[in-house]
Order: structure tokens, then C-alpha cells, then sequence
């Protein structure tokens, strides 16, 4: 049975866990391509909640088995605080975990080196050590989780990272964050904190590309679970303000080692509202007295870092390339109850000025450039393509399609029909100015408070 993709639509912080928990049920595999414990999912198992950072969501399916993927970056010290929290609510994980070789370690040494760079505060990193560890991936550096499972291996490529980074700190390039940053003096304090991750992390270890091409041939049911969001993508995100993964449904296949070809079904999250953490344009923010109320009663703080979360309305331009560039079968829309007591909602269609509609059929000419220069041409640069420029998106007035809200509470509801029927145009309004189909809303954090818009 081939691969489903779930992705985020937006700048992440959709509801992504949730969503993946409901649709484990009945599959066999959930497995991460992409992005390390810069993500947090929060679950309830019981009354109990409990964040997961790295460990895929269907963990708490008792029948699911799990893969970490070679495009994560894993931080093996917070896999094994995690692994500790799972034992203490009582799942199981030694038999249904499997983790890639070929995955990228994050040391404490990348985690300092973004403190030291200050890209948490230029960029709002998460101060996982994320953009640290994917730069070493990409420049050849890196440690990944087969060095960490041969100790001698491990030191020695430890070693040179360790001594990079002493350097780098005594630079002086870096003011006033140089005295905060650790200093890491002592390299056996450093390598000796994989001991215990070499030791636990060393059995789940596998190939876990030919474990899931072999899974699937089997006929086996695969959820690739995506972090982060499509907005956040290093490639067609709101550059610079990305992370350093591909969110986007690509990252699946690279990610893991499955072929495009076998991915059946891609499912995209969109929450009925916009939030994101860190810097960045964001055309439809509420202004911070109404950000305030908002998020407040939505509870929009970081699963992860618990920073508040930048609040706006939905943004339909935004959401629509992402479903293009991922190929979105169907959305599903999650906290939808969050509207509820607003007397009129807004979805942004389009901008007045920075980005046209992208609507045009493919290859049709767009804008006043459509007759640019030719190729080769030695006429200055005239480019404007029909998505704008992260430095255009800054400058976007969003135009607005207005309807009314409700009043209602709509976390009881157990049926589409059992709700107000302005949620119902405001869905519809969704769907169509996204251009994609409803499948799901989600209207509380319960397993029951989802509703299907097909029975
Ligand atoms: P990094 O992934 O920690 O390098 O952070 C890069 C950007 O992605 C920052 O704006 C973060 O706030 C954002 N980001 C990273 N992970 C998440 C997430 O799980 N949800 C929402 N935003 C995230």
C-alpha cells in the first residue's frame, strides 16, 4: 500500500499531531523525513499531556511502529528524555522504534553555536541547534547517528567539531553573546554525554529506507508525519525566515528514501487562522491589541520554546501555493472553535500590490513583464515573477473576503451538519479560495472532535 504525506500548509503550528494521531489508526507506519526537536507536537494520552519533539506521534498507537528518518536532524541527549517521558506514561517503544543511520546528529555544540550566532534572535530560531547541524550536513562535517553508534568514530569526528567551535568562540566576532554561550572546556564532558545515547539509541538503529520500501511492498500502510510548515520550507519558504529542512512534500522522498512515485495521497494542514513564531512578513497580522485577546484565547504559545505566537487572519494566497507546490489532495482545517464569538471573519484572497493572483494557466505571461528579456539577453534584469519576494511579501496589503461569524460553541459538535452555518460558508469560502477540498475539521483537542465533510 503506498505512502501518505501529511504536511503543514502554513508557518507551522497547524495541528500536524493531532491530525497524524487520527490517522494512524489502522496504519502500520508513521515515520519523520525531515526537520529535529525544533517541532513539538502536544499529546493527551488519557488526561496526561506530554509534548514529543522527535519521536513520531503514532507512538501512541500501541499497534504503529515508528521511523526516524536520514533527513532528520536528531539530538540523541533530548531522543533519550523523550524516551524516558513515553516510559513514564506507559507506551512502548523499544520494539516499534527504528532509526536512521544516515540521520544527522545535533551535538550541544551546534546548540551553542546558534546561541553564539544570535540566529535566535535574528531569524526567531528555536535554539535547538537546527541550522547549526543542517549546515554541517550540507558542508560535509556533520556527525551522523552510525558515527555516534562506534565510540572511537564518534570522538574523533566529535573532536574536530569541538575544536571548530573553540575557535569560532574565540574569534571575538560575536560581542556580548561570547560570554553567555557555554564554552564546552572540556571535550570528554562533551563526548562522554553520548554514553548513554550510543547505549539505548544503538538497537533501534536500521536501514530504515529499504525497512519501509520493504514494508510498502508488503502491502503495509505508511504515514510520513511533516514538521514544521510549508511556509518554513528552505527552499520555497519566507527566505531567510525558514528553517533549514524541506517541509514541503519533496522532503518526504529525500527524506526517506521513497520514490515520488509511490506517494498516493497528500493531506495538507491548515489551521482556520495564521500563527507564526519568529521573524518574518506576515500580511494578515492582527495588530498586538487584538494578537493579544486572540491568542489568549486560543492558547497560541510554542509547544516548544512556549513563545507567543504572532496571530492573523487566514491567508489564502499563502496557503494556495502551498497546495500547489505540494500537490495537496485534500486539507484538512483545524481549530475552527477558536472563531467562534467573532461577528465576522476575514480570508485574505489576495494582495493589492506585491503579489499578483497565481492563477494564470502554466506558462501564460503574467504581470507588466510578461515580454521580458529573452534568454541570454543582455537587458538588466526585469523579474517579477508571480510570487513575490519575501521583501515584497513585507510590503503586501491583503485584500479580504468578508463573512459573517458565530456565536456558538462548537466543541460538542459531532457532524458537520451540527454546525452553525456561517462555520459552514466559512469553510466553504476556505475551500474555495484555496482551491482545495475539505476532508476534515477539527473544532477541539479530542479524538472525537473531528468531523468528516463526507459521511
Ligand atoms: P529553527 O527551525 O529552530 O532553525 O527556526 C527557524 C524558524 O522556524 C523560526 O522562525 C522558528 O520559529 C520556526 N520554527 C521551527 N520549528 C517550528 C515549529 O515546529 N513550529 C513553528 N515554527 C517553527
Amino acid at each position: 500500500m503506498p505512502f501518505t504525506v501529511v504536511v503543514g500548509c502554513q508557518w507551522g503550528d497547524e495541528g500536524k499531531g493531532k491530525i497524524v494521531d487520527l490517522m494512524a489508526e489502522g496504519v502500520d507506519w508513521v515515520a519523520r523525513f525531515q526537520g529535529g526537536a525544533n517541532a513539538g507536537h502536544t499529546v493527551f494520552v488519557g488526561d496526561r499531556q506530554a509534548v514529543l519533539h522527535l519521536v513520531p506521534t503514532g507512538i501512541l498507537r500501541p499497534d504503529v511502529h515508528c521511523a526516524i528518518g536520514n533527513g532528520v536532524v536528531l539530538d540523541p541527549i533530548a531522543l533519550l528524555e523523550e524516551l524516558r517521558l513515553l516510559e513514564g506514561l506507559g507506551i512502548r517503544w523499544r520494539d516499534r522504534l527504528r532509526i536512521s543511520p544516515f540521520a544527522h546528529i545535533v551535538t550541544p555544540l551546534h546548540k551553542s553555536l546558534e546561541a553564539l550566532r544570535q540566529q535566535d534572535r535574528s531569524i526567531g530560531t528555536t535554539r535547538r541547534g537546527i541550522g547549526p547541524a543542517y549546515e554541517d550536513k550540507a558542508s560535509r562535517r556533520g556527525l551522523r547517528v552510525e558515527d555516534l553508534l562506534d565510540e572511537r568514530v564518534l570522538r574523533e569526528r566529535l573532536q574536530a567539531r569541538w575544536e571548530s567551535f573553540r575557535k569560532e568562540l574565540k574569534t571575538g566576532e560575536h560581542g556580548a553573546a561570547q560570554l553567555a554561550a557555554p564554552d564546552w572546556s572540556r571535550f570528554d564532558e562533551l563526548a562522554g554525554l553520548f554514553d548513554e545515547a550510543r547505549r539505548v539509541i544503538g538497537p533501534l538503529v536500521c536501514d530504515v529506507t529499504d525497512l519501509l520500501l520493504s514494508e510498502d511492498e508488503a502491502g503495509k500502510a505508511i504515514l510520513c508525519e511533516g514538521a514544521q510548515g510549508s511556509l518554513l520550507d528552505i527552499d520555497h519558504g519566507t527566505y531567510p525566515f525558514v528553517t533549514s529542512s524541506n517541509t514541503t512534500v519533496g522532503g518526504a522522498c529525500t527524506g526517506l528514501g521513497i520514490p515520488p512515485r509511490r506517494i498516493e495521497k497528500v493531506v495538507g494542514i491548515v489551521k482556520a487562522y495564521t500563527t507564526r513564531v519568529g521573524l518574518g512578513p506576515f500580511p494578515t497580522e492582527f495588530d498586538s491589541e487584538t494578537a493579544d485577546g486572540f491568542r489568549e484565547k486560543a492558547g497560541e504559545y510554542g509547544a516548544t520554546t512556549g513563545r507567543p505566537r504572532r496571530c492573523g487572519w487566514l491567508d489564502a494566497v499563502l496557503v494556495r501555493r502551498s497546495v500547489r507546490i505540494n500537490g495537496v489532495d485534500e486539507l484538512v482545517v483545524t481549530k475552527l472553535d477558536v472563531l467562534s464569538g467573532l461577528d465576522r471573519l476575514c480570508i485574505a484572497t489576495e494582495y493589492r500590490h506585491g503579489a499578483p493572483r497565481e492563477q494564470q494557466p502554466p506558462g501564460a505571461p503574467q504581470g507588466e513583464h510578461a515580454s521580458g528579456p529573452a534568454a541570454g539577453s543582455t537587458e538588466e534584469s526585469t523579474w517579477a515573477g508571480s510570487w513575490p519576494s519575501t521583501a515584497v511579501l513585507e510590503q503586501a496589503i491583503p485584500e479580504y473576503a468578508e463573512v459573517p461569524g458565530w456565536m456558538a460553541d462548537l466543541s460538542g459538535a459531532r457532524a458537520l451538519s451540527d454546525l452553525p452555518s456561517q462555520a459552514r460558508v466559512y469553510l466553504e469560502t476556505l475551500s474555495r479560495e484555496i482551491g482545495a477540498p475539505v476532508g476534515l475539521v477539527s473544532i477541539g483537542p479530542g479524538r472525537e472532535q473531528v468531523l468528516a465533510t463526507r459521511s
